[in-house]
Parts: C-alpha cells; sequence; structure tokens
C-alpha cells in the first residue's frame, strides 16, 4: 500500500504544524493548507529534512473560509497522492472580549473560520475519504465547548458547534467506514492567544499549558486507535468534567481567567 496521507488544515503553526510533522514521522505524506504560503515552505523543508526517509509534504496555501480553496487543495493532495487517509481539521481562531462591545468583523471571521472553515474541510475530504474505502477525521475543537466562558463567548460558542458536528458526523459516516475524533484540547503553547482578536489580554493564572508536540502525540494516538474523543491532560478532563458536575463554579472560574482588565463592563 501507498503511504497513508494526512490533510491539515492550520498546518502553518503551533498545533497544525506539529501534527504535520508528527504523522510525517510517522511515515504519513502530509498536506498542508494555511494562509501564510512562507510558513509552509519552511514547514516542508522541515519534513523534508527528518532523518531516516525523507518526508513528503505539500503545501497548499489557501484560506479555509472559501469552500473553493478546500475543493482544489483536496484535488491537489489526490493528485500529487492519489488518496487521502486523514483529515486534521485544525485552522482555527479566538477572539477575547464582552460580546456586546466586539467588532462585528471579528465576530464574523470567527465564525467564517471556525464554523465556515470546518464546514467546508469536512465536505472537501469526505468524498476523497469514501473513495478510498474510508478513512478517519479529527475536529479540533476545545475544552471551553464545555464550559461556559464569558469573554470569549463567540469562540468558545464555535468550538461547541465543532463538538456537537463531531457527534453527529461519527453516526453519518460510520456506515462509510471513517471514523471522527472530537479532539477536546485544553491551553497549549501557541501563537494563538497572541493572535487572538479583540481586546489585547494576557490569559494568566498559572494554569497548566500542554506543548504543541504533545497535542500532535495524542492527535497521532487517537488515529491509530480510533479514539472518539482526545483529551490530552488530566487537568483537561477535570475542567470538562467540572463543566458537567459543576457549570455555575467553572464558568466563575473562567471568568477570572478572562475578565477584562477594570472589570466586566467596558464603556
Ligand atoms: N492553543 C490553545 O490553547 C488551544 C486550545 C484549544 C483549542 N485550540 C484550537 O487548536 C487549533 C489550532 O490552534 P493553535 O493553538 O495551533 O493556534 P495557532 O498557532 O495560531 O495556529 C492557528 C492555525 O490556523 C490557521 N488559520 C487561521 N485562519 C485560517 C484561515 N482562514 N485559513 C486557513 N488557515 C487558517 C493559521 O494559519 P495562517 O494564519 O497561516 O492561515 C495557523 O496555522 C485551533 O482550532 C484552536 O481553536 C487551541
Amino acid at each position: 500500500m501507498s503511504k497513508p496521507v494526512l490533510f491539515v488544515t492550520g498546518a502553518s503553526s503551533g498545533i497544525g504544524r506539529a501534527a504535520a510533522i508528527a504523522f510525517a514521522r510517522d511515515g504519513y505524506a502530509v498536506c498542508g493548507l494555511a494562509r501564510r504560503a512562507e510558513r509552509l515552505a519552511s514547514l516542508q523543508a522541515e519534513i523534508a529534512a527528518l532523518p531516516g526517509a525523507p518526508g513528503r509534504f505539500l503545501a497548499l496555501p489557501g484560506d479555509v473560509r472559501a469552500a473553493a480553496e478546500l475543493e482544489t487543495a483536496v484535488a491537489r493532495a489526490q493528485a500529487q497522492f492519489g488518496r487521502l487517509d486523514v483529515l486534521l481539521a485544525n485552522a482555527g481562531i479566538g477572539q477575547h472580549g464582552a460580546l456586546a462591545a466586539a467588532d462585528w468583523a471579528d465576530v464574523q471571521a470567527v465564525l467564517r473560520t471556525n464554523i465556515d472553515g470546518l464546514l467546508h474541510s469536512v465536505r472537501a475530504c469526505v468524498p476523497a475519504l469514501r473513495a478510498n474505502g474510508g478513512g478517519h477525521i479529527i475536529i479540533v475543537s476545545s475544552i471551553v465547548s464545555g464550559i461556559h466562558t464569558p469573554y470569549t463567548a463567540t469562540y468558545a460558542a464555535s468550538k461547541a458547534f465543532a463538538s456537537s458536528l463531531a457527534g453527529s458526523l461519527r453516526l453519518e459516516l460510520e456506515g462509510q467506514n471513517i471514523g471522527v475524533t472530537d479532539a477536546l484540547i485544553g491551553r497549549t503553547a501557541t501563537e494563538f492567544n497572541q493572535n487572538r482578536l479583540g481586546e489585547a489580554h494576557e490569559i494568566s493564572g498559572g494554569l497548566p499549558s500542554a506543548s504543541a508536540e504533545a497535542v500532535a502525540d495524542a492527535l497521532l494516538q487517537a488515529v491509530a486507535k480510533k479514539q472518539r474523543h482526545v483529551l490530552v491532560s488530566a487537568f483537561d478532563r477535570a475542567a470538562l468534567a467540572g463543566g458537567v458536575l459543576a457549570p455555575g463554579l467553572m464558568a466563575r472560574l473562567a471568568k477570572r481567567q478572562y475578565e477584562p482588565r477594570g472589570g466586566g463592563n467596558p464603556e
């Protein structure tokens, strides 16, 4: 059999970049999509220089908000490698600040990237996975999908959408030999916080943070073991359980993390 093929969105930094490298090390050919072409070029060089057999990487500059760009990218991936086995739907952005005070452009950017982008990625890849006799989809959600998080409401709601979609898709696709993992990611050391739209806000509180490499390894395992969920750390498990068992308490703790400096009524 030819090498299995990963299609990853948001490959230019953070979790997507680390996953591209982890899957390439594991023998996958990797197709990476993101807007920053120069970052994809440096990833390509890094994968080509992996020790052992040189890794294979196809850079796909593109924007997940545009359905046509996803369709073209998937067609290029199939033309290059002849198959597609795994979609890692990872591209996403955050936003901080009170909803009523947020720029509508920021709210739109979160919804179009985290919701439309996810839908376009899934819809473009499912026919390719099906043509291959099956495969796997990982949807990168967040533990905030299960916790009420004020001052990052649009982002948290977009991740609740992602997790809900993962559960529905799993049932739709199980008869087609396509597994679906809902990756409930907790705080991870990437560029995500500094790129967050809206009010600048240092999210502190001494909470533990995973490395992008640790998350990438967990995602690789999730495909190998066909896991339904990924929870990287005991802290993430406890936070999610807290969201179910003591939602009010968890929401108050989250509010402390995200509340804008000077209180919650920015005027
Ligand atoms: N870091 C955390 O604490 C954390 C926690 C829970 C969940 N997550 C989730 O993990 C995922 C990855 O985030 P990260 O932490 O790795 O952040 P990151 O380092 O900022 O990476 C985000 C990636 O998404 C890509 N992206 C953003 N908008 C895009 C668009 N319109 N089209 C194509 N690609 C786009 C970016 O590439 P370009 O800018 O080059 O397009 C980048 O590669 C996100 O879905 C995020 O919500 C992160």
